[in-house]
């Protein structure tokens, strides 16, 4: 491996796996991914790069502390960017020790591992080494109608073990820069969606289930709000902040698309009636079906991500209207894909979490 190779932990999950290719096509060095492999790990999203040179996987846990020290010390990275975590509310909700296992203490594990190898280090490497913590906007709570954005002076109100969790590991992170110096970054951003995101989420549930004449559940009256970014524009928002950013320093990130879930789900639907018109139900939002809402469900979420337009020159490339149609049509396009993680745990997971 390469001097100027960088860790990425949660590598084969969807942020971090698109994270990679997107890192490979368009950086020189090279990327060793950690990853537990839990069962929103895919080894499979990353085929493309398996043979590259600059890429390597290893599985391990975040939480062993064992070998994260032993990997620091091989394979020497100059920067970790930390994607690896629990990551779906509903599930939180069912079981949330998980989540404070990798959230929180895979998360001090890897803290203290890495102060110890940063501790190590000399020169121009201790200097330029880099801790880029990815975090989301769900640890500032939930929004009223009329309330302005998030900026990254929210106050943090974390409502599901989810949120909580992230925003416990946040404020580690927090702590290791003011305690020990370790030179942390941070990033909070708004909801994803794009290709290779685990179908438990919204929108890739939604093509799914569209396609094949499944009711599509909406939580309580639909009318929550996120703000939607294509998984592509966070990917270079976070190598900006790592090659940009100031240490110490939080980043917010998202979209400026303020969406209701209905409104989101409407569109799928209008999409696949265009690309799909043999489906079984058409049109598709005839499959819409409203369910027990999300205990807590956190009302509206919306960035102000004017601190990195404005410091570090990143702006989203997508628009939701075209962002959603390359998504769409890539699930439309990747059955094997789709096959290969809607099998066994999966449908498990939807009978427990939609009596389906
Ligand atoms: P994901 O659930 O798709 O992927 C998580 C990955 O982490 C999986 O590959 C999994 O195997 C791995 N992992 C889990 N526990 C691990 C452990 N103990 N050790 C090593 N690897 C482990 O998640 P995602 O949607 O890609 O999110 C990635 C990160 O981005 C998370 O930290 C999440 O909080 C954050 N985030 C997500 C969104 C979003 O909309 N999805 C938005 C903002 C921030
Ligand atoms: O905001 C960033 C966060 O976005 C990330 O930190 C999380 O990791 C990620 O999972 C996501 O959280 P959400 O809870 O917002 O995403 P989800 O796709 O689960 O739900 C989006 C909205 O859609 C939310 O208001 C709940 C609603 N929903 C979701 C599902 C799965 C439904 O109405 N029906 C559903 O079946």
């Amino acid at each position: 491996m390469q001097a100027d190779t960088i860790l990425v932990t949660g590598g084969a999950g969807f942020i971090g796996s698109n994270f990679i290719l997107q890192w490979l096509a368009a950086e020189t060095a090279a990327v060793i991914n950690l990853d537990k492999l839990t069962y929103a790990g895919n080894p499979a999203n990353l085929a493309n790069v398996a043979s590259d040179r600059r890429y390597r996987f290893l599985q391990g846990d975040i939480c062993d502390r064992e070998f994260i020290a032993e990997l620091l010390i091989t394979h020497r990275p100059r920067a970790i960017v930390h994607f690896a975590a629990e990551s779906h509310v509903d599930r939180s909700i069912h079981g949330p020790d998980d989540f404070i296992r990798t959230n929180l203490n895979g998360t001090f594990s890897l803290l203290e591992e890495s102060r110890a190898y940063w501790s190590g280090l000399s020169g121009a490497a201790h200097d330029q080494f880099r801790f880029l913590h990815v975090s989301t906007d769900e640890v500032y709570g939930s929004l009223g109608a009329n309330d302005p954005a998030f900026t990254e002076n929210t106050r943090y109100a974390p409502n599901s073990p989810y949120s909580a969790s992230k925003a416990g590991s946040d404020h580690l992170v927090r702590a290791y820069f003011h305690t020990y110096g370790l030179p942390v970054l941070t990033t909070n951003c708004s909801n994803n969606y794009g290709p290779f995101q685990f179908p438990e989420k919204l929108i890739p549930l939604v093509i799914l289930h569209a396609i094949s004449g499944k009711p599509i559940p909406i939580y309580g009256d639909g009318q929550n709000v996120r703000d939607w970014l294509y998984v592509a524009d966070h990917c270079e928002a976070i190598r900006t902040v790592l090659s940009k950013g100031r240490t110490g320093e939080t980043y917010n990130i998202g979209g400026r698309n303020e969406l209701k879930n209905l409104d989101v789900v409407r569109t799928i639907c209008s999409t696949l009636d265009e690309l799909r018109p043999n489906d079984p139900v058409v049109p598709h939002q005839n499959l819409i079906k409203f369910v027990t809402d999300r205990p807590g469900h956190d009302r509206r979420y919306a960035m102000d991500a004017s601190k990195i337009e404005s410091e570090l020159g990143w702006k989203p490339r997508e628009t939701f209207e075209t962002g959603i149609r390359k998504t769409v049509q890539w699930y439309l396009e990747h059955e094997a894909w789709v096959q290969s993680v809607t099998s066994g745990s999966y449908r498990q997971w939807m009978a427990k979490q939609y009596s389906l």
